[in-house]
């Protein structure tokens, strides 16, 4: 039987952490012509309703370390992790050494596609860490990050 079956029968739901990092706070207000006008915090409604058999948390910071330690904290124990570094995926090594060090998926995200804009995006430090990249698709590609994370764990 498959591990999502298993999952669903014999634990609680499934366990998948969005994890936004810097600016993706500012969704809905920041450069709306690339980041679209929605907040996260009323996608993430949407995307719970859609879901309802996973068990959905978001977390979102500024801050790199802070970043690190929430991949730390749920690396071991939830089903995967959906992260949208920010600008930090062009930069950050400490990041790339955390997704790393834990062992559930992780799925790279971007709302824009970074390989249509500028060079210093095409450049990412944790996709070599992670299960795959999902990017150019507006807010859907978080969604369709859980499709492919179900897709992976089944
Ligand atoms: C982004 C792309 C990054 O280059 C940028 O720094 C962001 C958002 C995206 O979702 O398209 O902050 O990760």
């Amino acid at each position: 039987m498959c591990y999502l079956c298993l999952t669903l029968i014999f634990f609680d739901k499934m366990n998948f952490l969005i994890i936004n990092g810097p600016n993706l706070n500012l969704l809905g207000v920041r450069e709306k012509s690339i980041y679209g006008e929605v907040s996260f915090e009323k996608y993430f409604e949407e995307l719970k309703m859609m879901y309802g058999k996973i068990k959905l948390e978001y977390y979102q910071s500024n801050i790199e370390g802070e970043l690190i330690n929430e991949i730390h904290r749920v690396g071991f124990d939830y089903d995967g992790i959906i992260l949208n570094a920010g600008a930090y995926t062009h930069t950050s090594v400490a990041l790339g050494d955390a997704i790393a060090a834990v062992n559930i998926p992780v799925i790279e995200v971007h709302i824009s596609n970074v390989h249509r804009r500028e060079g210093f995006r095409w450049t990412t430090m944790i996709g070599k860490d992670c299960l795959g990249t999902i990017a150019g698709f507006g807010l859907n590609s978080y969604k369709l990050a859980i499709e492919a994370l179900l897709s992976h764990l089944d």
